[in-house]
């Protein structure tokens, strides 16, 4: 198995470029994250370069993670600071193994963080805790398991919290649209659903490629990954941090290609579906910095998912211990119709993504938000889109970013 097939298959939920550049995959040195944020973060390498201002911000979750986010105020034109205050602000959620940088990959006039600015608003771009820019924290170093311990409950309760109370702060306490791609889709809904406090500083979410319901992924390398994930928990626990480049992931990628029926040929196609219309520059830039690590408890959480079909908090595996952290003997589930009927919500989803199924996609917008008021909640469906598209997508701006925009709008009279 090769390196380029190890770093494209573990990203499980994720966008997987590796079709074609496999050449440009050269291994990644460890980053020294707090030099790299200075010297080459993604203000310096991938914004300013294009004529963009563009701030660097660090934020402290509770629970001691400081993450990184970065601020693009204004558009080309670059308008004066007057009037910034009266900028809407838009928090952009990466999915997984991504970081922000998914946002801004292919060129200004195609990529949504630039585009977003470019049409007013005050865009802030989010770095979930244990990627490069955001690996840092008060007392753990990303050595110690400890820093490894959360899964996408955190991201939704401690990450999105102390983003949106920070960016809301900074833009002048005003409401904040969201966007969220894949995995940055389920941290919107899990904190919607749990009516957590922070969201009332939410004003909408855009939720691309939206991943709620999870047993309908027709990924035959997903499905495989996650029975390995569930039998094998305790062993893949042990190694804390998830790492795409590391060892044990080249070897559960070389197990589950050997697994009858799987078939690691394909494996961008085979994880995300057939992305119709991917813009080949982007592909370079997504192989130098990505995937990015997350953790394994994070991985076997959407596992968890994948296999049984609910949405609910980590199953630590037994009563005993679901008691110890939850008071109960099974872990919560998220209640997605508990989401305030009132609050507007925009879902953009793909036919061809074989991750974001076409069925489960269904039960979340004909079930679960069954009873939203039918004027806050705009769908969108794209045939000929699969997982990447959302993101990656030369024409995303016309198909997905434009309706995004005028549903934006809509939110702010
Ligand atoms: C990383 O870079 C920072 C800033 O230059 C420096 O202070 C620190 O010692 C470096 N850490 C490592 C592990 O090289
Ligand atoms: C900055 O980027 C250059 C070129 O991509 C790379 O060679 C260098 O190692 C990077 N420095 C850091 C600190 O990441
Ligand atoms: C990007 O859009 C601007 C404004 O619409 C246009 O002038 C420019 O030619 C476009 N650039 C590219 C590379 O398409
Ligand atoms: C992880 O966090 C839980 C509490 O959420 C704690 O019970 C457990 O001991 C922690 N494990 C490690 C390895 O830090
Ligand atoms: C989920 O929320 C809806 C709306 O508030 C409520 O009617 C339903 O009983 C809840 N379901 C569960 C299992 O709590």
């Amino acid at each position: 198995m090769s390196t380029r097939s190890s770093r494209c298959i573990v990203s499980l939920l994720l966008v997987l470029l590796c079709h074609g550049a496999a050449a440009a995959l050269a291994t990644r040195p460890a980053p020294n994250a707090s030099l790299a944020a200075t010297t080459n973060g993604t203000c310096r390498s991938r914004v300013e370069p294009f004529g963009y201002r563009c701030e660097e911000h660090t934020v402290t979750t509770e629970d001691g993670y400081i993450l990184s986010l970065q601020r693009i105020p204004s558009g080309r034109a670059g308008e004066s600071e007057l009037g910034r205050s009266r900028k809407v602000p838009v928090l952009l959620q990466h999915g997984l193994m991504m970081d922000g940088l998914s946002w801004l990959m292919n060129s200004p006039n195609e990529s949504l963080g630039f585009i977003l600015a470019d049409n007013g608003y005050d865009v802030w771009i989010a770095n979930s805790r244990g990627t490069v820019y955001s690996s840092g924290h008060t007392t753990l170093s990303s050595a110690d398991p400890a820093y490894w311990n959360w899964s996408w409950d955190e991201l939704a309760s401690n990450d999105l919290s102390a983003m949106l109370q920070y960016v809301y702060d900074q833009a002048g306490q005003q409401k904040v649209h969201y966007v969220g791609h894949s995995l940055g889709t389920l941290i919107a809904l899990a904190a919607l659903s749990d009516q957590q406090p922070h969201v009332g500083m939410l004003r909408s979410a855009g939720l691309l490629s939206p991943i709620a319901f999870l047993n309908k992924v027709s990924s035959p390398l997903a499905l495989a990954a996650a029975d390995v994930f569930l039998a094998e928990a305790l062993y893949w626990l042990g190694i804390d941090e998830f790492d795409p480049t590391g060892d044990a992931v080249h070897k559960l990628v070389t197990d589950i290609c050997k697994l009858p029926g799987v078939d690691c040929y394909d494996l961008m196609s085979a994880f995300t579906g057939d992305n119709c219309c991917l813009d080949s520059s982007s592909v370079q830039i997504f192989l130098s910095h990505e995937p990015q690590a997350t953790s394994t408890k994070n991985m076997v959480h959407l596992a968890q998912m994948i296999r049984r079909g609910m949405i609910a908090k980590y199953d630590y595996g037994n009563a005993n211990d679901n008691t110890k952290h939850y008071g109960q003997p099974t872990p919560p589930v998220y209640n997605v119709s508990a989401i305030p009927d009132g609050f507007p919500l925009f879902l953009s989803s793909g036919g061809r993504d074989s991750l974001s199924d076409v069925q489960d996609v269904q039960r979340l917008e004909l079930q679960a938000l069954k009873s939203h008021d039918k004027d806050k909640l705009t769908v969108q469906y794209l045939a000929d889109y699969a997982h990447a598209d959302f993101v990656f997508a030369g024409n995303a701006k016309e198909r997905v970013y434009a309706p995004l925009m005028a549903f934006f709008r809509l939110q702010e009279k």
